[in-house]
C-alpha cells in the first residue's frame, strides 16, 4: 500500500469514503496501527495525560513532542503522521509557530502539524502552509483552551453557538487547512460543519456524519483510568489484560515458580566443578 497523501484524504471525502484515524505516541502502537488499515496517526498533546501523566495537554513541551513524533515516524509507513502542535508553540508569534511545525516535520519526521482554534490561529496556519507544512485545523472543545471554555464541555450547543463553529471551520479551510478536526459537539453540528467544507472533517463526539474519526489510543484500547468521555467507543480491554499479567508475573517471581528450567543458561558440569572447588 502506498503512503497516505493529502490527495487521497480529498478523495475519500468526494468518494465518501472514511477515514479511520487513532493517536499514537510510539512506535511499536504506530506499527500495530499502520498493520491495522489506519489511515492517519495523529501524535496529539493528550500524550501529555496518556503518557507523561499531567492533569491536562497544557504542559508538554515541543522537545517531547518531537521525541514522540519521531517514534511514531519510525514505527509507522502507510498512514500520514499528524503531530500536534503544543501549548505556547503557535501563539506567540508567526515566526515562533513556523519554528515550532519546521521541527516536527524536519525532526520529528511529521507529515503535517494540527494546531487547535480559530481567531488567532488564522494568522498561523497561513503562515505554516506558507512555510510548506501541511495543516489540520481542530474546532469545538479544544483542550487547549479548555479553562477559557469552562471546562471539558460540548460545543455549539445553541444556534448562535453551532454558527460560530461553522463560521470558524470554514475560516480554518479558508487559511489552507487540508482537514478539520471537530470535537464534543452536537451531530448536527458537525453534520452541518462536514456539508459546508470542501476538505475532510475527523470527528471526536461529533457524530457519524464526519468524513472520518479519531480516537485517543488509551481510551480506544482500554487503558485509560478514571473518566471516559460519552463519545468513546472501548474496542478492548488490554489495561486489564496487563493487570492480569503483571499480577500473575509478581505472583510467579514472590513463589519462585519464574524463572522455570526453560528460562534458565546451563553452565558445563566441568566448569561448575572447578567454579565450586574454587
Ligand atoms: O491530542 C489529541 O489527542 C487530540 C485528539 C483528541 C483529537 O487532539
Amino acid at each position: 500500500m502506498s503512503k497516505m497523501s493529502l490527495s487521497e484524504l480529498a478523495r475519500m471525502k468526494q468518494e465518501k469514503r472514511r477515514i479511520a484515524m487513532v493517536t499514537a505516541y510510539d512506535a511499536p502502537s504506530a506499527r500495530l496501527a499502520d498493520d491495522a488499515g489506519v489511515d492517519c496517526i495523529l501524535v496529539g498533546d493528550s500524550a501529555a495525560m496518556t503518557v507523561l501523566g499531567h492533569e491536562s495537554t497544557l504542559p508538554i513541551t515541543m522537545d517531547e513532542m518531537v521525541m514522540l513524533t519521531g517514534a511514531v515516524t519510525r514505527g509507522a509507513r502507510r498512514p500520514l503522521i499528524i503531530a500536534d502542535m503544543p501549548f505556547g508553540s503557535y501563539q506567540v508569534t508567526s515566526r515562533r509557530a513556523v519554528q515550532s511545525a519546521v521541527r516536527l516535520v524536519k525532526e520529528g519526521g511529521a507529515d503535517a502539524v494540527k494546531l487547535e482554534g480559530a481567531g488567532l490561529t488564522l494568522k498561523r496556519v497561513s503562515a505554516i502552509v506558507g512555510a510548506g507544512v501541511p495543516v489540520v485545523g481542530h474546532v469545538g472543545l479544544t483542550p487547549q483552551s479548555a479553562t477559557l471554555l469552562g471546562g471539558y464541555k460540548t460545543q455549539g450547543q445553541t444556534a448562535t453557538k453551532a454558527r460560530r463553529l461553522i463560521d470558524e471551520a470554514r475560516a480554518l479551510q479558508d487559511a489552507g487547512c487540508f482537514a478539520v478536526v471537530l470535537e464534543a459537539m452536537p451531530e448536527p453540528v458537525g453534520a452541518r460543519i462536514t456539508e459546508a467544507l470542501s476538505i475532510p472533517t475527523i470527528g471526536i463526539g461529533a457524530g457519524a456524519s464526519c468524513d472520518g474519526q479519531v480516537l485517543v489510543w488509551h481510551d480506544l484500547l482500554g487503558l485509560t483510568t478514571g473518566h471516559v468521555p460519552l463519545f468513546v467507543q472501548r474496542y478492548a480491554a488490554i489495561g486489564e489484560a496487563i493487570r492480569t499479567a503483571l499480577g500473575e508475573y509478581v505472583r510467579d517471581v514472590r513463589s519462585g515458580a519464574f524463572p522455570s528450567a526453560r528460562h534458565r543458561y546451563a553452565m558445563p558440569a566441568a566448569e561448575l566443578d572447578v567454579l565450586n572447588a574454587g
